[in-house]
């Protein structure tokens, strides 16, 4: 079973009327089609972008199991040190793909996971506390070998394990990062530390699937066969040259056209299940560092992505998304077979009115809902596409994960920008060096101060 998608709610004209993307324009795009993914084809032959395919490289996958076997029952703990494009993935496949509540189970076999993606003491600190070191194993994360973040916090759990078992914590510390760049791999190699790669070609938030995932899974004991095979039908869909039958191509052109056509800048994706919930998170990083950019002629480009939650957000954004400004567009996430699903019960003398929920299951209410928010925007004329996942599980995410970075992809065709790169992380993360007293790098805390210092005007104190 693979997954579906129904975007006749991005056209304007369908059964629903005045929706989306003028056909015409869509038919043009689409006919340019082969055009991008000739561009795309061409960088990826080349070696410079690498997630394509990484469905067919299982020998990453296979490395990280058998590390993940040579340790079972050993730790209690997997922490991952490791933020953005190296944190953001293995978080929401950990809520996809782990059983419900795991990390607040008591101990069994598959250890608790902690990701600390930020530099909050209050975050980094609660994680140290909460762990001991000689039962737990960390992961730390980082393509560049770098990132401020991430080498902080290593440094401060180093000492930690290093102080708590001394010799034996190159046991307990495995790197993933780039072969060559950053601090990372010759520490890794000069302790003997075991080490994974990420691909040269392979960007933090395409990452997703080589070992910045892959190992966190394989410690989890998510299917990473599986999920790699939906990887697999999903590049195969999203590689296809004809257009009407590629859903990342479909989806990226009428998102672009709807963006720069319609002035529905806002691309909102609303999964109806719990264990999809963090692949907003994912998706949101992945549109925005790749897609918001200057293209070509120097012009600010790129949606505003954003994510709600079914049915949770019902109670809080679905008045705004109904009422408010037409300026959004919609991708429901509809899961069509729930597990762990429940018989809602008979209700008790005096709750006779509830009596219409009695023998339906929690399943098929969230599944009402979705399709009873979904037809309440489509009557206030709001563009929305709906995916249907068979069920929740490593395939179909897998697979997922294929059509929003190929549509990413295409995406950076259509606005004409480069999707691979992040020139505008940069700037604060020197302007971080200088703060932080980096020699070299002395001229940006000057700069810095003297712009927070301002005229004095407009403050209140
Ligand atoms: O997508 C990206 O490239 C970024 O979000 C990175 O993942 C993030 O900046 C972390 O970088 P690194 O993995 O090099 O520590």
């Amino acid at each position: 079973m693979r997954l579906s998608l129904d975007y006749s709610c991005l056209v304007r004209g369908g059964p629903q009327g005045a929706l989306g993307v003028d056909p015409k324009d869509l038919d043009q795009a689409g006919s340019q089609h082969r055009a991008r993914l000739a561009a795309l084809d061409k960088r990826r032959r080349s070696g410079e972008i690498g997630f394509w395919d990484l469905p067919e490289a299982r020998e990453p996958a296979r490395a990280c199991q058998a590390y993940a076997d040579s340790v079972r029952g050993r730790f209690e703990n997997v922490v991952v040190l490791g933020i953005g494009g190296s944190a953001l993935g293995t978080q929401a496949l950990h809520a996809a793909l782990s059983p419900a509540l795991h990390d607040k189970r008591p101990h069994t076999t598959r250890p608790r996971l902690f990701v600390v993606d930020n530099v909050d003491p209050v975050l980094v600190t609660g994680v140290l506390r909460a762990v001991n070191p000689a039962t737990t194993l960390y992961n730390v994360i980082s393509k560049s070998g770098s990132t401020a973040e991430t080498m902080s916090q290593f440094l401060l759990f180093l000492e930690a394990l290093k102080t708590s078992i001394g010799d034996s914590w190159r046991e307990h510390v495995v790197v993933t990062t780039d072969a060559k760049k950053g601090f990372l791999r010759p520490f890794a190699t000069a302790h003997g530390l075991t080490a994974f790669t990420v691909p040269d070609s392979v960007g933090g938030r395409f990452s997703v699937l080589t070992p910045v995932g892959l190992l966190p899974g394989a410690l989890l004991g998510w299917d990473l066969e599986a999920l790699l095979d939906g990887a697999a039908v999903g590049r195969d869909r999203c590689l296809g040259g004809d257009f009407a039958s590629n859903p990342a191509a479909v989806l990226a052109v009428c998102q672009h056209l709807l963006d720069t056509r319609c002035g529905v800048h806002t691309q909102v994706l609303f999964p109806y299940s719990h264990r999809l919930r963090l692949l907003v998170d994912w998706n949101v990083q992945l549109v925005a560092e790749s897609l918001g950019k200057r293209d070509a002629e120097g012009r600010g480009v790129g949606p505003l992505p954003h994510g709600a939650v079914g049915a949770t957000d019902q109670h809080s954004q679905v008045q705004l998304f109904s009422d408010g400004p037409r300026d959004k567009v919609y991708t429901f996430l509809r899961v069509l077979s729930h597990t762990d699903d429940m018989l809602i019960p008979a209700p008790p003398h005096g709750l006779d009115d509830l009596e219409y929920l009695e023998g339906k299951t929690f399943g098929q209410l969230l599944d009402a809902e979705a399709r009873a928010t979904r037809v309440a925007l489509i009557d206030k004329g709001c563009p929305n596409a709906l995916i249907h996942f068979p069920q929740v599980d490593a395939r179909s995410v897998g697979e997922w994960l294929m059509w929003a970075m190929a549509s990413t992809a295409y995406g950076g065709e259509l606005y004409r920008v480069d999707a691979f790169d992040q020139p505008g992380v940069e700037a604060g993360k020197v302007a971080t060096y200088g703060l932080m007293g980096r020699k070299g790098y002395e001229k940006e805390k000057a700069r810095v101060e003297a712009a927070e210092a301002g005229d004095g005007r407009h403050r209140l104190d």
